[in-house]
C-alpha cells in the first residue's frame, strides 16, 4: 500500500486507476482507526474497485479548547491496518497541503450544522464541511463512506455534496460496537478503566428512549428521564438526548415517520456522542 503526503501525487494515482476503467471510493478519517473505520473501508470496497483512506487530524474542525494536540496520531499503526484491510493508497497530507497560507474559503451549510452537535461545537461542521469537501474535489472520488456512528455529520456531507453537485455518491455505514454496545471511537482510549466501566450506559439508555418511542412515548418526555438515568451511572453534563427525524433531524412528536435518538454526554473529561434508529 503506498502512501502519499501530496495531492498532486494523489491525483496521479487516481488518474492511472482512471485510465483502466477502475472507479474509485474514498474513506476520510482522522486515524487513530478501530474495527468502526476498517468497515468503511470494507464497504468502499465492495462498492469501488479502489479505496482511498483519508489521514488527516483536521484542525478546522476542533475549537482552540478541544483535543487536537492529544488526538491520538498513530500513522505506523494506522499503516499496518490499513495494509492489512486490502486498501491501495493512504493519503497522509501535512496541514499546511490542505491549508496552505491564505487559506481562506470555508464551506457552511446554514441550518443542519447548527443544531445539537453544532450547538455545542459551533464551528465543527464548518470544519469538516471545508475540509471533506477539499477531499472530494481533491481525489473525485465514485463513491465516499462515512460512519453514522457520526449521524449528524453524515446528514451534513450528504447536504453539503448535494448543494454544491459534486458529483460523488455518499454512502452511510452503520455504528460498530464492542461487545457491551459502546460505539467504537477513537475517543474511547481517554476513558479510564472505570469510566470505560460505565460508557456503555449511554447506548443501553438511547437504545430505551427508542423503544420507549417506538411504544408511543411522547419524545419529550424522554429527555428527562434519560438525563436522569445517564446521571446516576456516573456521568456529567450531558449535553443533549433528542429524538430526531432520520432525515431533516427536525424535532418529531411521534415514531410515525423514521427518526433517530442522538445523544452526547461527558463521562469525566471525554465527551461521547452516540445514536440509534427509533
Ligand atoms: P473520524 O472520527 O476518524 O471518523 C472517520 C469515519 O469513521 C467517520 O465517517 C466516522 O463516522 C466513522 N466511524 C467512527 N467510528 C465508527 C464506528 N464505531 N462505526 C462506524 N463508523 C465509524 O469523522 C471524522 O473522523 C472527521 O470528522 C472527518 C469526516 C474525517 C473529517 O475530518
Amino acid at each position: 500500500m503506498e502512501v502519499v503526503r501530496t495531492i498532486t501525487e494523489l491525483r496521479e494515482h487516481v488518474r492511472n486507476w482512471r485510465e483502466k476503467d477502475e472507479s474509485v471510493g474514498l474513506v476520510p478519517t482522522m486515524g487513530g482507526l478501530h474495527a468502526g473505520h476498517l468497515s468503511l473501508v470494507e464497504h468502499s470496497r465492495r462498492h469501488a474497485n479502489r479505496t482511498i483512506t483519508t489521514l488527516f487530524v483536521n484542525p478546522s474542525q476542533f475549537a482552540p479548547h478541544e483535543d487536537f494536540a492529544t488526538y491520538p496520531r498513530k500513522e505506523q499503526a494506522d499503516h499496518d491496518i490499513l495494509a492489512a484491510a486490502g486498501n491501495d493508497l493512504l493519503f497522509a497530507p501535512n496541514v499546511s497541503e490542505i491549508y496552505p497560507d491564505g487559506h481562506s474559503t470555508r464551506v457552511d451549510i446554514q441550518g443542519l450544522s447548527q443544531i445539537l452537535e453544532g450547538e455545542f461545537r459551533p464551528n465543527f461542521f464548518t470544519g469538516v464541511a471545508t475540509v471533506v469537501t477539499k477531499l472530494l474535489l481533491q481525489a473525485l472520488p465514485d463513491v465516499a463512506v462515512f460512519g453514522e456512528k457520526d449521524y449528524q455529520q453524515l446528514c451534513v456531507i450528504k447536504t453539503m455534496a448535494r448543494d454544491l453537485d459534486i458529483p460523488v455518491q455518499i454512502i452511510g455505514a452503520k455504528t460498530i460496537r464492542e461487545e457491551d454496545g459502546l460505539a467504537m471511537s477513537s475517543r474511547n482510549q481517554y476513558l479510564s478503566v472505570e469510566e470505560r466501566k460505565i460508557a456503555p450506559v449511554l447506548y443501553q439508555v438511547m437504545a430505551q428512549v427508542a423503544q420507549n418511542v417506538r411504544g408511543g412515548e411522547q419524545p419529550a418526555s424522554q429527555r428527562t428521564w434519560a438525563e436522569a438515568e445517564l446521571t446516576k451511572a456516573g456521568f456529567g453534563a450531558v449535553d443533549y438526548v433528542a429524538v430526531r427525524d432520520a432525515q431533516t433531524l427536525d424535532p418529531v412528536r411521534d415514531a410515525s415517520r423514521p427518526a433517530r435518538v442522538l445523544a452526547a454526554a461527558y463521562i469525566g473529561r471525554t465527551r461521547l456522542i452516540d445514536n440509534v434508529a427509533v
